[in-house]
């Protein structure tokens, strides 16, 4: 299928899906502490979404039974939210999509339940860097193997790997369209970036191997090797400028602005 080119108006309907998005999952965020029921999130979000008039774009995607997908530890993306309580020194991974006006906005993030150690914060932030990494790629005139490749080089060199078997994707109307996003590859090779493309960059790090298997559940994926794993995910626009997160959360203004600078004087 050709990738889908977005209006100016489009995007914009898409920035308030990914404002709405974003300030849900900073809500979710700030629930997580040890002891929370997971369940918990979903409630929130559902209570969240009806307020807010959005719409769960999970919920029944290829029968999917939540609004939100929860990810501890070794499960790297599609956890289903149920009665299992967060514990000190875990890892989560919040992944929330949501339909507004028509257009689905897409974002995850992971953050440490209580004290975590130094290994897994660095963990957390290289997957994060890595994300960003593949963000400031997505210009217009770049090739979509550009975002991959630095991806990838971004994590690896850290010792880690780039989950193979998920990839970020296209979005608007539908949260999968064309193109599939790896977050691995060589670089300069696939479409050129334009203009009204939207990508979800979404880079799955794991701390051993890249290998996954997925649970009797039907939809938790989880590291092969029981190795932890980091998930984050924004929903990006190419404009004639460069990227735009449409997803951004408000601790994130100061990336943001950077994306604005011409690429000698970032850091
Ligand atoms: N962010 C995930 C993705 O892009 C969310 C899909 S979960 C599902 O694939 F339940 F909706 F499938
Ligand atoms: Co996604």
């Amino acid at each position: 299928m050709p990738i889908i080119i977005k209006s100016d108006e489009e995007i914009e309907i898409m920035h308030e899906a990914g404002r709405i998005l974003a300030e849900v999952l900073e809500l979710l965020q700030a629930e997580v502490r040890p002891g929370l029921i997971i369940l918990d999130l979903d409630t929130i979000v559902k209570e969240e979404y009806l307020r807010r008039d959005v719409v769960p774009t999970f919920l029944g995607y290829q029968g999917y039974p939540a609004h939100v997908c929860v990810s501890v530890n070794e499960e790297i993306v599609h956890g289903i939210p149920g009665d299992r309580a967060l514990q000190d020194g875990d890892i989560v991974g919040i992944d929330l999509g949501l339909t507004h006006k028509g257009f689905v906005a897409d974002s995850a993030l992971t953050i440490g339940v209580g004290q975590i150690g130094q290994e897994k914060q660095r963990l957390i932030d290289t997957t994060y860097q890595s994300l960003w990494a593949g963000i400031r790629a997505a210009q217009p005139g770049a090739r979509l193997s550009d975002i991959s490749h630095a991806v990838q080089t971004c994590a690896e060199p850290e010792g880690y790997s780039l989950v193979r078997e998920y990839v970020g994707h296209g979005i608007g109307r539908d949260m999968h369209e064309d193109p599939r996003v790896p977050n691995f590859g060589l670089p300069d090779r696939g479409p050129v970036l334009k203009k009204g493309m939207v990508l979800a960059l979404e880079p799955m790090v794991n701390m051993g191997d890249w290998r996954t298997k997925k649970h009797d559940d039907g939809w938790t994926v989880s590291t092969l090797d029981g190795s932890l794993s980091a998930h984050f995910e924004h929903t990006v626009a190419i404009t004639e400028h460069g990227p735009m997160v449409l997803t951004l959360r408000s601790d994130e203004q100061e990336l943001a602005a950077a994306l604005e600078q011409p690429a000698e004087v970032r850091s």
